[in-house]
């Protein structure tokens, strides 16, 4: 039987998941890849030895399916990174607002708390059996300090999220940290004018996007340093600081 440490990790079908999954392969994990859409980046994380899960975020039934795949699996897990999330700006149509408010809570809250509780006894195993506390990582955002009208809802959901990361400290401590990284901006969306990239690189202190490895080397940092709990720690260049973030609008909340 496999010894090595057991990974679960939402949205590792591309970019910050991608990364993150294949430097816990590289660590020795054993990584479950939960994705939605099957990429070639989920091939080649299959390649080398992950078990890629399908899932919608947006079903809890499906979500608490692969926590049912996952434990009849094994009984420990050591790392959960909550990562996968949508990221949208609000619904012009003011009707359509409340039900995109709750796809948006489903995926980016409620299914992170369900399996962050679905996970709980399986980190607690691992955690009794090493003797060293297990982790949860959940990806935040720096806007759920100051949100981004624009983007009222994502915003909210990730806030949710971020208090969600306090409560969950709590009710799995001492067996469980758990933490978040609220990055800034680390990866454009192809979807970004120039001249919004230029806006949010203004707004930033160190004036450059920070890549997908700034947050893999803080949640490697979280991994090695295992006396941080119920932290919320920003990986954004400085960009929280900067006055007017929120009012600016035509930039977004990477
Ligand atoms: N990029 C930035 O600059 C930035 C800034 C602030 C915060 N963040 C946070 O950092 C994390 C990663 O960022 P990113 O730029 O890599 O995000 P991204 O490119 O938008 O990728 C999001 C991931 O979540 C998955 N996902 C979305 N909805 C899902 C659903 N219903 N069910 C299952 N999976 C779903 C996507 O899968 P599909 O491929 O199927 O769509 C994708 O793998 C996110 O939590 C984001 O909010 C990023």
């Amino acid at each position: 039987m496999s010894t090595a440490p057991v990974a679960v990790i939402t949205g590792a079908g591309r970019r910050l998941g991608y990364e993150v999954s294949l430097a816990l392969v590289e660590r020795g994990y054993r990584v479950f890849a939960l994705h939605r859409t099957h990429t070639d980046e989920i091939d080649f994380l299959i390649g080398q030895g992950v078990t890629a899960l399908q899932v919608d975020l947006a079903d809890p039934d499906a979500v608490q399916a692969r926590i049912d795949d996952i434990v009849r699996d094994t009984t420990s897990v050591s790392l959960l990174v909550n990562n996968a999330s949508t990221f949208e700006t609000d619904a012009q149509d003011p009707r359509q607002r409340p039900a995109q408010a709750a796809r948006l809570f489903q995926i980016n809250s409620t299914a992170p708390m369900q399996l962050m509780h679905g996970l709980g006894p399986a980190l607690e195993t691992a955690a009794r059996a090493c003797g060293r506390p297990s982790l949860i990582v959940n990806i935040t955002d720096i806007f759920t300090e100051r949100p981004n009208p624009q983007y009222g809802a994502y915003c909210a959901s990730k806030a949710a999220l971020a208090n969600l990361t306090l409560s969950y400290a709590a009710l799995l401590a001492p067996d469980v940290r758990v933490n978040a990284i609220m990055p800034g901006p680390i990866g454009f969306l192809p979807r970004h004018t120039d001249s919004q990239k230029r806006q949010v690189l203004s707004e930033t202190l160190l004036a450059r996007e920070g890549g997908f490895h700034s947050v893999v080397m803080q949640l490697l940092a979280l991994v090695d340093n295992d006396f941080i709990t119920g932290a919320q720690i920003p990986v954004d260049g400085g960009r929280r600081l900067a006055q007017g973030m929120a009012r600016h609008g035509q930039g977004s909340p990477d």
